[in-house]
Protein backbone atom coordinates (compact mmCIF):
# COMPACT_ATOMS: atom_id res chain seq x y z
CA UNK A 1 0.00 0.00 0.00
CA UNK A 2 1.62 3.64 -0.77
CA UNK A 3 2.67 4.87 2.87
CA UNK A 4 3.03 8.31 3.82
CA UNK A 5 5.55 9.57 6.52
CA UNK A 6 4.29 11.98 8.87
CA UNK A 7 6.98 13.93 11.04
CA UNK A 8 6.83 15.56 13.79
CA UNK A 9 9.04 17.55 15.82
CA UNK A 10 10.16 19.46 18.56
CA UNK A 11 7.80 19.98 21.64
CA UNK A 12 4.45 18.42 19.66
CA UNK A 13 4.52 15.54 21.79
CA UNK A 14 3.01 17.92 24.21
CA UNK A 15 0.41 19.27 22.26
CA UNK A 16 -2.79 19.13 23.95
CA UNK A 17 -1.16 20.64 27.37
CA UNK A 18 1.37 22.49 25.31
CA UNK A 19 0.54 26.66 24.80
CA UNK A 20 -3.30 25.78 24.16
CA UNK A 21 -3.60 29.69 23.92
CA UNK A 22 -1.65 28.71 20.53
CA UNK A 23 -2.26 25.05 19.69
CA UNK A 24 -5.41 24.42 21.31
CA UNK A 25 -6.32 21.37 22.84
CA UNK A 26 -5.82 18.68 20.20
CA UNK A 27 -3.51 16.28 21.51
CA UNK A 28 -1.01 14.43 18.67
CA UNK A 29 -2.48 11.55 18.95
CA UNK A 30 -6.19 12.96 18.29
CA UNK A 31 -3.91 14.16 14.93
CA UNK A 32 -2.81 10.72 14.54
CA UNK A 33 -6.63 9.62 14.71
CA UNK A 34 -7.68 12.18 12.38
CA UNK A 35 -4.60 11.81 9.63
CA UNK A 36 -5.01 7.88 9.96
CA UNK A 37 -9.15 8.38 9.35
CA UNK A 38 -8.66 10.73 6.27
CA UNK A 39 -6.08 8.19 4.76
CA UNK A 40 -8.34 5.33 4.75
CA UNK A 41 -10.58 6.99 2.80
CA UNK A 42 -7.78 7.84 0.36
CA UNK A 43 -6.22 4.42 0.37
CA UNK A 44 -2.88 5.62 1.67
CA UNK A 45 -1.25 3.58 4.54
CA UNK A 46 0.40 6.47 7.22
CA UNK A 47 3.75 5.88 9.60
CA UNK A 48 3.78 8.80 12.13
CA UNK A 49 7.20 9.53 14.20
CA UNK A 50 7.99 12.04 16.39
CA UNK A 51 11.04 13.43 17.95
CA UNK A 52 12.66 16.33 19.45
CA UNK A 53 16.44 15.72 18.11
CA UNK A 54 17.07 17.53 15.24
CA UNK A 55 19.29 14.19 14.44
CA UNK A 56 16.61 11.68 14.50
CA UNK A 57 14.38 13.81 12.32
CA UNK A 58 17.47 13.46 9.69
CA UNK A 59 17.48 10.11 10.09
CA UNK A 60 14.00 9.71 9.42
CA UNK A 61 13.94 11.65 6.42
CA UNK A 62 16.79 9.68 4.81
CA UNK A 63 15.29 6.21 5.50
CA UNK A 64 11.58 8.23 3.90
CA UNK A 65 13.17 7.21 0.55
CA UNK A 66 12.98 3.28 0.89
CA UNK A 67 9.42 3.43 2.21
CA UNK A 68 7.48 5.95 1.86
CA UNK A 69 5.97 7.87 -1.17
CA UNK A 70 6.19 11.52 0.51
CA UNK A 71 6.59 13.13 3.76
CA UNK A 72 4.17 15.59 5.64
CA UNK A 73 6.51 17.58 8.05
CA UNK A 74 5.99 20.10 10.81
CA UNK A 75 9.68 20.84 12.12
CA UNK A 76 8.39 22.73 14.85
CA UNK A 77 10.93 25.24 15.77
CA UNK A 78 13.28 23.70 13.62
CA UNK A 79 11.18 24.76 10.54
CA UNK A 80 13.41 28.57 11.73
CA UNK A 81 16.57 27.21 12.41
CA UNK A 82 17.87 23.55 10.64
CA UNK A 83 19.95 24.02 7.47
CA UNK A 84 20.51 20.25 8.39
CA UNK A 85 16.60 19.23 7.79
CA UNK A 86 16.74 21.48 4.19
CA UNK A 87 20.03 19.33 3.47
CA UNK A 88 18.55 16.40 4.41
CA UNK A 89 15.09 17.05 2.92
CA UNK A 90 17.68 18.17 -0.59
CA UNK A 91 19.25 14.95 -0.60
CA UNK A 92 16.05 12.56 -0.43
CA UNK A 93 14.10 13.77 -3.58
CA UNK A 94 11.08 12.67 -1.56
CA UNK A 95 8.30 15.37 -1.66
CA UNK A 96 7.94 16.62 1.50
CA UNK A 97 4.50 19.34 2.81
CA UNK A 98 5.40 21.91 5.39
CA UNK A 99 2.89 21.96 7.97
CA UNK A 100 2.13 23.58 11.34
CA UNK A 101 -0.48 24.09 13.52
CA UNK A 102 -0.76 27.89 14.14
CA UNK A 103 -1.01 30.86 12.02
CA UNK A 104 3.18 31.15 11.90
CA UNK A 105 2.79 34.57 9.64
CA UNK A 106 0.63 36.30 11.95
CA UNK A 107 2.67 35.17 15.12
CA UNK A 108 6.50 36.48 15.85
CA UNK A 109 8.92 37.84 13.04
CA UNK A 110 11.51 35.04 13.43
CA UNK A 111 8.86 32.26 12.79
CA UNK A 112 8.29 34.00 9.26
CA UNK A 113 11.40 32.57 8.31
CA UNK A 114 11.39 28.29 7.19
CA UNK A 115 14.21 26.69 5.99
CA UNK A 116 12.11 23.34 5.16
CA UNK A 117 9.96 26.37 2.50
CA UNK A 118 12.71 26.11 -0.22
CA UNK A 119 12.74 22.34 -0.42
CA UNK A 120 9.14 22.09 0.04
CA UNK A 121 6.09 21.22 -2.57
CA UNK A 122 3.71 23.00 -0.58
CA UNK A 123 3.37 24.81 2.96
CA UNK A 124 0.14 24.48 4.87
CA UNK A 125 -0.27 26.91 8.15
CA UNK A 126 -3.83 27.27 10.01
CA UNK A 127 -5.35 30.29 8.56
CA UNK A 128 -6.88 31.83 11.82
CA UNK A 129 -5.45 35.38 12.65
CA UNK A 130 -5.76 34.32 16.76
CA UNK A 131 -4.46 30.99 17.58
CA UNK A 132 -5.95 28.54 20.19
CA UNK A 133 -8.12 26.52 17.95
CA UNK A 134 -5.84 23.79 17.91
CA UNK A 135 -6.20 21.40 15.01
CA UNK A 136 -9.27 21.17 13.23
CA UNK A 137 -9.10 19.07 10.42
CA UNK A 138 -10.19 21.96 8.07
CA UNK A 139 -8.34 23.21 5.11
CA UNK A 140 -5.33 25.32 6.19
CA UNK A 141 -3.91 28.49 4.55
CA UNK A 142 -1.59 27.51 1.54
CA UNK A 143 1.11 28.69 0.38
CA UNK A 144 -0.13 30.09 -3.14
CA UNK A 145 2.76 31.63 -5.00
CA UNK A 146 2.60 35.20 -5.85
CA UNK A 147 2.02 34.32 -9.66
CA UNK A 148 -0.66 32.00 -8.60
CA UNK A 149 -2.19 34.45 -6.02
CA UNK A 150 -2.65 36.84 -8.76
CA UNK A 151 -4.44 34.87 -11.43
CA UNK A 152 -6.84 34.24 -8.85
CA UNK A 153 -7.15 37.82 -8.12
CA UNK A 154 -7.30 38.92 -11.65
CA UNK A 155 -10.07 36.21 -12.67
CA UNK A 156 -11.97 37.15 -9.33
CA UNK A 157 -15.72 38.09 -10.37
CA UNK A 158 -17.10 40.34 -7.99
CA UNK A 159 -15.64 42.81 -5.46
CA UNK A 160 -16.78 40.40 -2.30
CA UNK A 161 -14.40 36.97 -3.70
CA UNK A 162 -11.43 39.63 -4.35
CA UNK A 163 -11.37 41.40 -1.48
CA UNK A 164 -11.86 38.10 0.55
CA UNK A 165 -8.80 36.92 -1.16
CA UNK A 166 -6.74 39.68 -0.88
CA UNK A 167 -7.31 40.31 3.29
CA UNK A 168 -6.33 36.25 3.84
CA UNK A 169 -3.25 37.47 1.70
CA UNK A 170 -2.13 40.24 3.73
CA UNK A 171 -2.83 38.36 7.07
CA UNK A 172 -0.27 35.47 6.04
CA UNK A 173 2.02 39.25 6.48
CA UNK A 174 1.15 39.72 9.84
CA UNK A 175 -1.74 42.52 8.12
CA UNK A 176 -4.99 41.96 9.46
CA UNK A 177 -6.96 44.96 9.30
CA UNK A 178 -7.22 46.61 5.58
CA UNK A 179 -8.84 49.75 4.52
CA UNK A 180 -8.89 50.49 0.76
CA UNK A 181 -10.60 53.60 -0.16
CA UNK A 182 -11.01 54.44 -4.04
CA UNK A 183 -12.78 58.18 -5.45
CA UNK A 184 -13.22 59.16 -9.00
CA UNK A 185 -14.62 62.77 -7.41
CA UNK A 186 -11.68 64.39 -6.11
CA UNK A 187 -10.84 67.73 -6.57
CA UNK A 188 -8.64 70.49 -5.08
CA UNK A 189 -10.85 70.72 -2.23
CA UNK A 190 -12.78 67.48 -1.75
CA UNK A 191 -12.30 63.71 -2.55
CA UNK A 192 -16.24 63.93 -3.35
CA UNK A 193 -19.26 62.56 -1.61
CA UNK A 194 -18.19 59.62 0.78
CA UNK A 195 -21.58 57.96 -0.79
CA UNK A 196 -19.63 57.62 -3.78
CA UNK A 197 -16.54 56.44 -1.95
CA UNK A 198 -15.57 52.61 -2.96
CA UNK A 199 -14.54 51.56 0.30
CA UNK A 200 -13.76 48.05 1.43
CA UNK A 201 -13.08 47.20 4.90
CA UNK A 202 -12.78 44.41 7.28
CA UNK A 203 -12.13 46.85 10.18
CA UNK A 204 -15.14 46.99 12.98
CA UNK A 205 -18.34 49.10 12.08
CA UNK A 206 -16.97 51.28 15.35
CA UNK A 207 -13.99 52.22 13.74
CA UNK A 208 -15.10 52.85 10.15
CA UNK A 209 -18.00 55.30 11.79
CA UNK A 210 -15.63 57.33 13.59
CA UNK A 211 -14.08 58.52 10.43
CA UNK A 212 -16.78 58.58 8.02
CA UNK A 213 -19.52 60.21 10.70
CA UNK A 214 -17.18 62.76 11.85
CA UNK A 215 -15.74 63.97 9.13
CA UNK A 216 -12.10 62.97 9.79
CA UNK A 217 -10.60 61.29 7.35
CA UNK A 218 -9.13 64.10 5.55
CA UNK A 219 -7.40 65.02 9.11
CA UNK A 220 -5.78 61.48 9.14
CA UNK A 221 -1.93 61.57 8.56
CA UNK A 222 -1.68 58.63 6.01
CA UNK A 223 -5.07 60.18 4.01
CA UNK A 224 -2.94 63.23 3.84
CA UNK A 225 0.01 62.02 2.87
CA UNK A 226 -1.88 59.29 0.25
CA UNK A 227 -3.53 62.11 -1.34
CA UNK A 228 0.23 63.90 -2.25
CA UNK A 229 2.30 61.17 -2.59
CA UNK A 230 2.48 57.49 -5.01
CA UNK A 231 4.21 54.04 -3.66
CA UNK A 232 4.45 52.89 0.07
CA UNK A 233 4.78 54.61 3.62
CA UNK A 234 5.36 53.03 6.99
CA UNK A 235 3.53 54.63 9.75
CA UNK A 236 6.82 55.47 11.56
CA UNK A 237 6.22 58.73 9.45
CA UNK A 238 3.42 59.23 11.75
CA UNK A 239 5.15 59.24 14.76
CA UNK A 240 7.99 61.34 13.87
CA UNK A 241 5.48 64.17 13.19
CA UNK A 242 4.25 63.30 16.63
CA UNK A 243 7.83 63.54 18.44
CA UNK A 244 8.40 66.63 16.07
CA UNK A 245 4.72 68.22 17.87
CA UNK A 246 3.64 68.21 13.61
CA UNK A 247 0.34 66.61 14.21
CA UNK A 248 -3.08 68.72 14.02
CA UNK A 249 -5.64 68.50 17.02
CA UNK A 250 -7.10 66.25 15.06
CA UNK A 251 -4.42 64.26 13.82
CA UNK A 252 -3.98 63.96 17.62
CA UNK A 253 -7.58 62.36 17.80
CA UNK A 254 -6.67 60.24 15.19
CA UNK A 255 -4.02 58.73 16.72
CA UNK A 256 -5.45 58.22 20.05
CA UNK A 257 -8.56 56.46 18.84
CA UNK A 258 -6.26 54.36 16.78
CA UNK A 259 -4.42 53.35 19.76
CA UNK A 260 -7.54 52.88 21.87
CA UNK A 261 -8.44 50.34 18.57
CA UNK A 262 -5.05 48.48 18.74
CA UNK A 263 -4.21 50.27 15.50
CA UNK A 264 -0.83 50.93 16.26
CA UNK A 265 1.30 49.92 13.00
CA UNK A 266 1.19 49.62 9.50
CA UNK A 267 1.61 50.40 6.29
CA UNK A 268 0.08 52.24 3.55
CA UNK A 269 0.07 52.41 -0.26
CA UNK A 270 -0.80 55.03 -3.01
CA UNK A 271 -1.85 53.62 -5.94
CA UNK A 272 -0.51 56.26 -9.28
CA UNK A 273 -3.93 57.96 -10.02
CA UNK A 274 -4.88 57.31 -13.59
CA UNK A 275 -6.80 60.80 -13.96
CA UNK A 276 -6.73 63.74 -12.28
CA UNK A 277 -9.80 63.05 -10.81
CA UNK A 278 -9.16 60.01 -8.92
CA UNK A 279 -7.26 58.48 -6.29
CA UNK A 280 -6.98 55.05 -4.63
CA UNK A 281 -5.34 54.20 -1.18
CA UNK A 282 -4.76 51.17 1.01
CA UNK A 283 -4.31 51.59 4.28
CA UNK A 284 -2.38 48.24 6.15
CA UNK A 285 -2.86 47.56 9.83
CA UNK A 286 -0.46 45.14 11.73
CA UNK A 287 -1.70 42.91 14.75
CA UNK A 288 -2.05 44.37 17.91
CA UNK A 289 0.73 44.17 19.81
CA UNK A 290 3.17 44.19 16.88
CA UNK A 291 5.71 47.08 16.78
CA UNK A 292 6.46 49.32 14.09
CA UNK A 293 9.78 48.02 14.10
CA UNK A 294 8.34 44.32 13.21
CA UNK A 295 6.13 45.44 10.59
CA UNK A 296 9.31 47.56 8.88
CA UNK A 297 11.19 44.48 9.12
CA UNK A 298 8.25 42.13 7.25
CA UNK A 299 8.24 45.17 4.85
CA UNK A 300 12.06 45.27 4.23
CA UNK A 301 11.67 41.30 3.19
CA UNK A 302 8.17 40.98 1.56
CA UNK A 303 7.71 45.16 0.75
CA UNK A 304 8.14 44.40 -3.03
CA UNK A 305 5.77 41.75 -3.08
CA UNK A 306 2.91 43.19 -1.10
CA UNK A 307 2.89 46.46 -2.93
CA UNK A 308 2.70 44.50 -6.24
CA UNK A 309 0.19 42.62 -5.07
CA UNK A 310 -2.09 45.45 -3.63
CA UNK A 311 -1.51 47.29 -7.06
CA UNK A 312 -2.62 44.55 -9.04
CA UNK A 313 -5.75 44.32 -6.34
CA UNK A 314 -6.89 48.04 -7.10
CA UNK A 315 -6.27 47.63 -10.76
CA UNK A 316 -9.17 44.66 -10.38
CA UNK A 317 -11.30 46.40 -7.88
CA UNK A 318 -11.58 49.36 -10.81
CA UNK A 319 -13.01 46.95 -13.04
CA UNK A 320 -15.19 45.11 -10.98
CA UNK A 321 -18.96 46.41 -10.66
CA UNK A 322 -19.43 48.35 -6.85
CA UNK A 323 -22.83 49.84 -5.51
CA UNK A 324 -23.24 51.08 -2.27
CA UNK A 325 -27.05 50.33 -0.59
CA UNK A 326 -27.89 53.88 -1.13
CA UNK A 327 -26.48 54.22 -5.06
CA UNK A 328 -27.61 50.51 -6.29
CA UNK A 329 -29.49 50.07 -9.49
CA UNK A 330 -32.98 48.16 -10.50
CA UNK A 331 -32.24 46.46 -13.55
CA UNK A 332 -34.96 48.66 -15.66
CA UNK A 333 -32.97 51.78 -14.20
CA UNK A 334 -30.32 49.76 -15.32
CA UNK A 335 -31.57 48.51 -18.90
CA UNK A 336 -32.84 52.25 -19.67
CA UNK A 337 -29.60 54.04 -18.79
CA UNK A 338 -27.70 51.66 -20.77
CA UNK A 339 -30.16 52.44 -23.73
CA UNK A 340 -28.95 56.30 -22.93
CA UNK A 341 -25.50 55.24 -23.46
CA UNK A 342 -26.10 53.82 -26.64
CA UNK A 343 -27.42 56.77 -27.56
CA UNK A 344 -31.37 55.88 -27.66
CA UNK A 345 -33.68 58.90 -26.71
CA UNK A 346 -37.04 57.79 -24.91
CA UNK A 347 -39.27 57.01 -27.45
CA UNK A 348 -36.81 54.44 -28.73
CA UNK A 349 -36.14 53.02 -25.05
CA UNK A 350 -39.63 52.86 -24.98
CA UNK A 351 -40.06 50.66 -27.98
CA UNK A 352 -37.45 48.93 -27.03
CA UNK A 353 -37.69 48.09 -23.90
CA UNK A 354 -41.86 47.52 -24.74
CA UNK A 355 -42.92 50.17 -22.32
CA UNK A 356 -44.64 53.42 -22.18
CA UNK A 357 -42.91 56.78 -22.59
CA UNK A 358 -43.79 58.17 -18.81
CA UNK A 359 -42.26 54.65 -17.28
CA UNK A 360 -39.17 55.35 -19.38
CA UNK A 361 -38.78 58.71 -17.96
CA UNK A 362 -39.76 57.38 -14.28
CA UNK A 363 -36.95 54.29 -14.64
CA UNK A 364 -34.52 57.03 -15.70
CA UNK A 365 -35.66 59.41 -12.83
CA UNK A 366 -35.36 57.33 -10.18
CA UNK A 367 -31.90 56.15 -11.40
CA UNK A 368 -30.34 59.59 -11.44
CA UNK A 369 -31.92 60.27 -7.79
CA UNK A 370 -30.14 56.68 -7.17
CA UNK A 371 -27.04 57.80 -7.87
CA UNK A 372 -27.58 61.72 -6.53
CA UNK A 373 -27.18 63.45 -9.80
CA UNK A 374 -29.27 66.14 -11.85
CA UNK A 375 -29.03 64.90 -14.95
CA UNK A 376 -29.27 61.53 -16.74
CA UNK A 377 -26.38 62.14 -19.07
CA UNK A 378 -24.05 62.81 -15.49
CA UNK A 379 -26.23 59.34 -14.30
CA UNK A 380 -24.55 57.75 -17.28
CA UNK A 381 -21.05 58.41 -16.16
CA UNK A 382 -21.27 57.55 -13.01
CA UNK A 383 -23.08 54.53 -13.34
CA UNK A 384 -20.21 53.83 -16.17
CA UNK A 385 -17.89 55.12 -13.32
CA UNK A 386 -18.68 52.29 -10.68
CA UNK A 387 -19.01 49.76 -13.25
CA UNK A 388 -22.70 49.50 -13.55
CA UNK A 389 -23.22 49.65 -17.13
CA UNK A 390 -23.59 46.22 -19.20
CA UNK A 391 -22.38 44.27 -16.14
CA UNK A 392 -21.64 40.18 -17.12
CA UNK A 393 -24.77 38.24 -15.60
CA UNK A 394 -22.04 36.57 -13.23
CA UNK A 395 -21.67 40.19 -11.34
CA UNK A 396 -25.21 40.75 -11.36
CA UNK A 397 -24.82 39.97 -7.53
CA UNK A 398 -22.66 42.64 -6.21
C1 LIG B 1 4.79 25.18 14.76
C2 LIG B 1 5.23 26.62 14.68
C3 LIG B 1 6.67 26.78 15.14
O1 LIG B 1 7.05 28.13 15.07
C4 LIG B 1 6.80 26.33 16.57
O2 LIG B 1 8.15 26.42 16.99
C5 LIG B 1 6.26 24.97 16.79
C6 LIG B 1 5.01 24.59 16.15
C7 LIG B 1 3.29 25.03 14.43
O3 LIG B 1 2.88 23.92 14.18
O4 LIG B 1 2.55 26.02 14.45
O5 LIG B 1 6.80 24.19 17.57
O6 LIG B 1 5.50 24.43 13.79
Amino acid sequence: MTSVLVLNGPNLNLLGTRQPEVYGATTLADIETMCRDHAADLGLDVVFVQSNHEGALIDAIHAAKETHVGVILNAGAYTHTSIALMDAIASVELPVVEVHLSNIHARESFRHVSYIAPVAILRLWSARLSDGAGCTGKAAQADVSLRDHLMAVIDSRSLEELWNRHVSKMAEYGFDRLIYGYTRYRTETSLGDPDDFVILTNHDRKYMDFFLDRDLLMHAPMVRWALENDGAQSWRMIYEMEREEQLSVQARRILEFNRDMGVTAGYSISFKPVTARTKGAIGLTGLAGVSQDEIDAVWAEHGDDITLMNNVAHLKIMTLPFATPTRALTKRQREALEWVGDGKNSHDIALLMGLTVPTVEKHLRLAREALSVETTAQAVLKAAFANQMFILDAQKRT
